[in-house]
């Protein structure tokens, strides 16, 4: 097998299984930011991408794709079930989003993350050069830089976790919230989204673990008696702002915009919402919010019409099951009671959809609602400010959601307080063309400085560093 002087270690691969019209089955790449951002840098060091295929029981052999060499991590079902859909995303997100739901915490659960964590980092192990850097990414393997670091010790490791690390109080909860601290301090660089997110895992450490923590820096004792520095600091996440741009400037996708305003009836204010079908995302708090500006009167379905998309996420979790079922229900009951023959309150859309027609929705959507009740980043409100690049629009951003430590100038909220959001809604929709262009000019050069080129730059630049130390020694 060909050895790798960068490997990416993610819960799934790049790539996703299709079936072409004949019934064979490939792969295609995968839409999401972190691959389009990597690709470039996958192809220039000859990377290896190790992940998982997405579907239970698929067992692939390594294979090239575009220039990325892939190493298929294989799930069984048990192992679907136990790992990702339960200890992965029914205990430690809803623990890292600050409970908004309850987390659960079951013993099977956490032995399969143990023995999965376990099995991507021999995967990493065995693909990885000599003196190889390996960039884990995100809370499905935060146990596997301690346990590729004790294999590997010549590897220079990096991890970055996508979502927040919440305050201490909460973290205590996690029956094993020391091994977990264990397993992330076997990075060289930890990555986060905030500041804040940063400074929660350095008081976790020390409450915990005892060790000291100054500035950016934790001393992190090695088997071997010495100790070393590992570097836990923000490194906020971005989109590729040019590919937003240049589809949004596509005549086909502008037509495509008038279109969709034009199906909704053209009224003077669509409010879009876009976010994978989450409980952190707040979507039952802007609904609340749009049905009472309707009942009070303040906007008529004539001239305000809400789209929102909201793509199928963790379908077999109980608490998605559950979320989903509120949702219809209060979209079926505003539509109900408010939409007219020739038009709707809310257009609903239970879907995913290309990046072609997300922009289009962007380019036509006068206000974009981020509502978050805790996210790390929330990329919707960088692409969609990426996409107007007519430099009109509204983005209401929730102070949850990490794009509020960049995007100043968006209008923002406390998604809790519905009167507040409500104002803001109005303000939004009656907001004159000065003071959008004012605001958006601001958005986006925030979003175009500091792009996801630039990110995983930075990121692999501090690797680097400590790459470069470790060989002077
Ligand atoms: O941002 C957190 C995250 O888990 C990402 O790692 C992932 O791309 C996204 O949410 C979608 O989640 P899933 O892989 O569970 O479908």
């Amino acid at each position: 097998m060909t050895l790798a002087d960068l490997v990416v270690v993610a819960n799934r691969l790049p790539v996703d299984r299709v079936s072409d019209a004949d019934g064979g089955d490939g792969w295609r790449r995968s839409p999401g930011g972190l691959v389009t951002a990597l690709e470039p840098v996958m192809r220039r060091e000859d990377g290896a991408w190790v992940g998982w295929p997405g579907q239970p029981d698929l067992e692939v052999e390594p294979f090239e794709f575009e220039g990325t060499h892939l190493v298929p991590v294989a799930l069984s079902a048990d192992e679907v079930e136990n790992y990702y859909e339960g200890f992965s995303n029914d205990t430690i997100w809803p623990l890292y989003h600050d409970v908004i739901a309850a987390p659960q915490y079951r013993r099977v659960w956490w032995e399969a993350y143990v023995r999965v964590n376990r099995r991507f980092a021999e995967a990493a192990a065995s693909v990885a050069a000599e003196g190889a850097t390996v960039w884990v990414q995100d809370y499905q393997l935060q146990l596997v830089p301690q346990l590729l670091r004790t294999a590997r010790p010549d590897l220079t490791i990096g991890y970055f976790h996508h979502i927040p690390f919440p305050a201490y109080g909460l973290y205590s909860q996690l029956p094993w919230r020391r091994q977990v601290l264990e397993g992330l301090l076997g990075a060289d660089v930890i990555g986060f989204q905030r500041v804040t997110d940063a400074s929660n895992f350095a008081r976790a450490v020390r409450r915990q673990l005892r060790y000291e923590t100054k500035a950016t820096g934790i001393r992190v004792p090695d088997a071997d008696g010495t100790t070393r520095l590992a570097l836990a600091k923000a490194f906020p996440i971005s989109i590729d702002a040019t590919s937003y741009a240049d589809l949004a400037r596509r005549p086909d996708i502008r037509a495509r915009a008038a279109e969709i305003r034009e199906g909704l009836g053209n009224p003077h204010t669509v409010f879009l919402g876009v976010d994978r079908l989450d409980y952190t995302k707040g979507i039952r708090h802007r609904l609340k919010a749009f049905g009472e500006i309707l009942e009070d009167g303040r906007l008529g379905v004539e001239n305000a019409t809400l789209v929102q998309v909201a793509s199928p996420s963790r379908e077999r979790v109980e608490s998605y099951i559950q979320l989903r079922d509120e949702i219809e229900l209060m979209v079926g009951r505003i539509n109900g009671d408010h939409d007219t023959v020739g038009h709707t309150a809310i257009r609903y859309l239970h879907q995913a959809f290309p990046r072609e027609e997300m922009v289009a929705l962007f380019l036509a959507a006068d206000v974009m609602l981020v509502t978050a009740l805790r996210d790390g980043m929330n990329l919707v409100a960088k692409e969609y400010v990426a996409s107007r690049i007519d430099n009109r629009g509204v983005l209401i951003l929730s102070e949850f959601a990490g794009a509020a430590d960049e995007l100043g100038s968006a209008v923002r909220i406390n998604p809790h307080d519905i009167d507040g959001l409500k104002d803001a809604m109005m303000r939004a929709a009656e907001m004159p063309a000065a003071e959008q262009g004012r605001r958006m000019r601001a958005l986006r050069r925030k979003v175009i400085e500091n792009d996801i080129s630039a990110w995983s730059a930075s990121f692999l630049a501090a690797l680097d560093a400590v790459r470069t130390q470790k060989d002077a020694r």
